[in-house]
Formats: structure tokens, sequence, C-alpha cells
């Protein structure tokens, strides 16, 4: 039975995101990062919605252009069929839903869904301009409450969301509820780099030069690039995330991890 909550659940068309509650007040977000539940969530959607427009571009620059390889390799990881039904949860503008799309096979659908309007509308737009609106549709859906019935995916993916929602073991849950016996998650998110040298100077990148160049060169007002890497800092770790998975009920879990541990793909089958 679809909740409640997944009857706010639309299908996104590209015009102007509605006005939404709060967006213009700064959050905390060295504290957001260890929040939980509903204020967690209000928060985070405030710094994705003020920076919708310029997420692709940022990503790009501080990444050095790596999210790009790193969606590629989660890609590959989902299964190659024919008429498959993936869901990509916390799709945001939709770079992991136009990777896995032609994977599906002729007949093929994909969803993407994510919290944030405005990231929606970025991803439609790319979309459209590829003439696929007819295989991916982007849904606005909590990864929390997806609504979707039991076993409705062969595969689902998600890229740098986990680390966001209020409750990730509810998240994980909900992912196993809605794949199919058999069915794939593929979770690319941020990790804890193997090497003490790496974990030293990329410590040293997200804490001093990321907010620095949020504050000074971005002109960032929404905290986001505190947020960033407090976000990282509290998220499990590589075995962690694995025995979180475990524990939702997934039976065979693996992580590979990319960039020396700086992101991790763990792949998990239901
Ligand atoms: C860092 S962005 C990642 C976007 C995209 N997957 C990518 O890899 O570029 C995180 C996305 O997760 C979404 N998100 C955060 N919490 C969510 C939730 N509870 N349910 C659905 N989406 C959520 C945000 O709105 C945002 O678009």
């Amino acid at each position: 039975m679809i909740e409640d909550r997944c009857y706010q659940t639309y299908m996104v068309q590209a015009q102007t995101p509605p006005a939404q509650k709060g967006t213009d007040a700064p959050a905390a977000p060295l504290a957001v990062s260890t929040w939980s539940g509903q204020a967690r969530e209000d928060a985070v959607q405030r710094m994705f919605t003020a920076i919708a427009g310029c997420y692709d571009l940022n990503n790009t620059l501080l990444s050095f252009g790596l999210h790009h390889r790193w969606k590629k390799i989660t890609a590959s990881y989902v299964p190659v069929t024919t008429g498959g039904r993936a869901l990509d949860v916390g799709a945001g503008t939709a770079d992991l839903a136009l990777l896995i799309e032609p994977r599906m096979g002729t007949n093929g659908r994909v969803i993407a869904s994510d919290l944030n309007h405005a990231m929606l509308v970025e991803g439609l737009k790319k979309v459209t301009s590829r003439g696929l609106g007819q295989r991916i549709t982007c849904l606005e859906a909590n990864a929390e409450h997806l609504g979707f019935p039991d076993g409705t995916f062969h595969a689902v993916t998600t890229g740098f969301c986990m680390r966001n929602v209020g409750n990730l073991q509810q998240a994980v849950t909900e992912i196993h509820r809605i794949l199919q016996p058999g069915g794939r998650f593929v979770c690319l998110e941020f990790s804890r780099p193997i090497f003490g040298w790496l974990r030293a100077l990329y410590d040293w990148y997200s804490f001093r030069l990321l907010p620095w160049i949020g504050t000074k060169v971005a002109r960032d007002t929404t905290g986001v690039y505190e947020y960033l890497p407090a976000s990282i800092r509290n998220f499990p770790d590589q075995e962690r995330l694995k025995q979180i998975l475990l524990g939702a009920g997934f039976s065979q879990v693996t992580y590979r991890n990319l960039s020396g541990g700086i992101v991790a793909i763990h792949v998990a089958t239901k």
C-alpha cells in the first residue's frame, strides 16, 4: 500500500520550482551533519535548493572532474538487461540515471527520484535535451518513503545521497523492500581514505581549503562547503556501511574503493 507521504510524490516538470519554506535561512552546517530526522532533512534540502543551478559545475571543479569517472564505474555494476526497471535515489541532476538508462535495454525505464525539486528540474533539463523523456522519469520522492510496491526494481543506484538522508537505516531498508529478489543495489558515496597521508591531505582540502573557497571565491552563504566535509566525516566508513546493508537484509555486500577510498562503491544483492 502506498503510504500517505507518497501522495506528495509527483512527476517533475520543467517549470519554476515552488517556493520552499525557509529557503533563505542559512543552516548551521557543521551541526547539521550530526543531526538526524526531519531537522537534518530540512536543513540539507535548503542547501541543495540554493546550489541546484551551479551543482554540476561545482561538482566538476571540486572533484577535479573525478565524479564523472566515479559515476561511470558505479553504473557498470548495474546488470545489463532487457525491459529493465531501475531507480536512482537522490538522483539530483540525473547523471547516474543517464548512465544506467542504456543498461535497461529495449523497453527499459529509469526513475530518477530526489526530494529536491530544484535539483530534479536541472536533471530533467539534461534528460529532455538528450531526448530521453520517455525512458527516464524524474520524480520527487523521499529515500526513506519511496512508495513503490515491494519488488518493483531490478536495480537501485544512489550517488552521494545516503550521506544526506535523515535516517540512513530507514533509507536502505526501504531500498531493500522495493528491489526484486536477486535485485542489485549500487551505492556510491564518500568514504574513508585508506592511506594515512591521503587522509591528512584530504582533511586539509576538505576542512581548510574547501570552506575557504566556499566563502572567499564562491561567496557562498548557505554553509554547504562546511556541511560537505562534516557530513563525510560523520558518515559510516566502508566496513560500517557494509554492516548496515547486511543488517537491512542484503545477502551479499562487497565494496570497491576508488581514488584511495575517498569514495567507495558498495554493491549489495537482495
Ligand atoms: C550530493 S547530491 C547528489 C546528486 C547526484 N546523485 C550526483 O551524484 O550528482 C545529493 C542529493 O540527495 C538528495 N537527497 C538528500 N536527502 C534525500 C532524501 N531523504 N530523499 C531523497 N533525496 C535526498 C538531495 O536533494 C540531493 O539532490
